[in-house]
């Protein structure tokens, strides 16, 4: 079947990437715990996301999200930095509760390993990052949102740990994965006008036809929009995802982004999936710039 012949390509985006990261041997899209603004989803646990990159505002709060993609980069939504000075933003890496604590309930049967991977995420202070560069996509149209991504380059490379890893990248042929599901993760609101999250939280959601998406959104579908939220129950990115990945797992159980949130009408609307811009449709574009020295 053509899953398992592009599933090789998965592999293939992250050897290529391997290359210019000083990755570990183990790789993308991996977490090392693997026990195992959104609506409609449940609190995460820490080091279950461990690409998931915190974006800030100089002396704000946080406000966009992103996915670590090499020991470098970060992919993100062109909307979240397309007005910012690379001296104005920060990223926190290895986060899961901004404030710093730890997650109640403590998930069940791992209460020990996630105050282990809390306290060493807490212990390591150095995980504030500055940025370097900001390349937003050339042809981003902010009111169309066409082309809404964006790769930023931290100013020092990152040391991965079981707090923090780096996503895949899927491969550039990847076929439309509808009525497959994914997940989306972030510490956005948790309704339209809602509050945000201090702890992670994630979602799974079912991926649409795009004809279907663009019936029920009206406009600005592009074949580079991937829709996904869900149908029956709530379940959609917010306010403060945006940025954030769509999440598969792929060959290896490796997880690859497949989507950055974009937008989307109110949040959690059953009628209405929220609006992701299709990596797979940009991975060489995100090669070749994490690929440019400066
Ligand atoms: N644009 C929003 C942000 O900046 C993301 C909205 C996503 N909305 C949705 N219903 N999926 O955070």
């Amino acid at each position: 079947m053509a899953f398992i012949a592009l599933s090789d390509l998965v592999y293939l985006v992250c050897l290529i990437s391997l290359q210019f990261t000083a990755a570990k041997p183990d790789g993308c899209g991996i977490r090392a715990n693997t026990q195992t603004r959104i609506v409609g989803g449940e609190i995460s646990y820490p080091g279950k996301w461990p690409w998931m990159a915190a974006f800030y505002r100089s002396n704000s709060n946080q406000y966009c999200a992103g996915a670590l993609i090499s020991d470098r980069h970060v992919l993100t939504a062109a909307h979240c930095v397309a007005a910012i000075q690379p001296s104005k933003l920060q990223i926190r890496l290895g986060e899961f509760d901004l404030s710093g604590r730890l997650p109640v309930p403590l998930p069940e049967n791992n209460n020990n390993s996630a105050r282990a991977l809390l306290e060493e995420n807490s212990a390591f202070q150095n995980n504030i990052y500055n940025v370097e560069k900001i390349t937003v996509h050339q042809q981003y149209e902010p009111r169309s949102h066409l082309h809404d991504i964006a790769i930023v380059r931290l100013n020092r490379p990152v040391e991965f740990s079981t707090v923090i890893q780096r996503i895949c990248l899927p491969p550039p042929s990847l076929p439309s994965l509808e009525d497959r599901t994914a997940f989306v993760a972030g510490w956005g609101t948790t309704a339209f006008l809602g509050s945000t999250s201090s702890s992670l939280r994630e979602v799974e959601v079912p991926i649409w036809n795009n004809q279907a998406c663009l019936e029920a959104i009206g406009k600005n579908v592009f074949d580079t929009t991937l829709c996904a939220g869900g149908r029956i129950k709530s379940a959609d990115a917010c306010q403060g995802d945006s940025g954030g990945p769509l999440m598969m797992p792929m060959v290896d159980d490796r997880w690859a982004a497949i989507g950055v949130v974009s937008w989307g009408i109110r949040c959690g609307e059953p009628t209405k999936p929220g609006l992701y811009t299709r990596t797979s449709h940009y991975t060489d574009w995100i090669l070749s710039t994490v690929q440019q020295r400066t």
